[in-house]
């Protein structure tokens, strides 16, 4: 991990204008979170909130992320690395545009690039599409895709990849948020067993 190339970034972020949503934003919202977590979050783009404050998911969707985050897998909200894929607010909460997702999303590559997380987990079908298409993956629909454990290669690193439901959308269907439970339940297992997998390295070292 280089303290450069992330103050570097954070600036380049902070000051860019590569696309039309700087005219609106109040803040660009980088990311947060440990520059050397086991696990990350990929979101959609910054909303109210988040435009306000510079950090990402502190609205209500953040607000049931991080009860998932603490409830489920047992991780404090700072232990991890959560950003979006843009990382300015779209007017009026719309979707990113292709072009928007093309220009802002080689920061989040860097991210990854500097993190080298161990899981990725996409949030929502917009980052879910990107990262898989990344990968070499095929990227479907949410709903067959969601919540499986995808073991593949990024940008040179090995990642655990996993699609699931946008947190605010399981707020819009209340009927999507056992399916999102469910799969924190499958995060959890994976974390679990990264962390046997490491205690196992740990005592083989011990005897060598
Ligand atoms: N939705 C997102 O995708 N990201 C945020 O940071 C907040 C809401």
């Amino acid at each position: 991990m280089s303290d450069g190339e992330w103050d570097k970034l954070i600036e380049e972020i902070l000051n860019c204008r590569k696309c039309e949503l700087y005219k609106y934003r109040r803040n660009p919202v980088p990311g947060e979170g440990r520059r050397d977590a086991d696990i990350m979050f990929v979101g959609e783009a910054p909303g109210s909130r988040e435009d306000e404050t510079g950090k990402p998911f502190v609205g209500a969707a953040g607000k049931l992320l991080t009860e998932l985050i603490e409830g489920i897998l047992g991780l404090k909200r700072e232990e991890v690395y959560i950003t979006n894929i843009v990382k300015c607010r779209p007017p009026n909460n719309r979707d990113p545009k292709e072009e928007e997702i093309k220009r802002c999303s080689p920061y989040l590559v860097r991210q990854i690039k500097l993190i080298k997380p161990k899981i990725i987990v996409a949030l929502g079908r917009h980052s879910a599409k990107f990262l898989f298409e990344e990968a070499g993956l095929k990227w479907r629909n949410m709903s067959i895709m969601h919540g499986k454990i995808i073991e593949t290669i990024l940008y040179g690193i090995n990642v655990k990849l996993m699609a699931t439901y946008h947190p605010a959308a399981a707020l819009y269907y209340p009927k999507l948020r056992p399916k999102l439970e469910k799969d924190f339940n499958m995060l959890k297992k994976t974390l679990l067993s990264l962390d046997r997998s490491r205690e196992k390295r740990k005592t083989l070292f011990d005897y060598l």
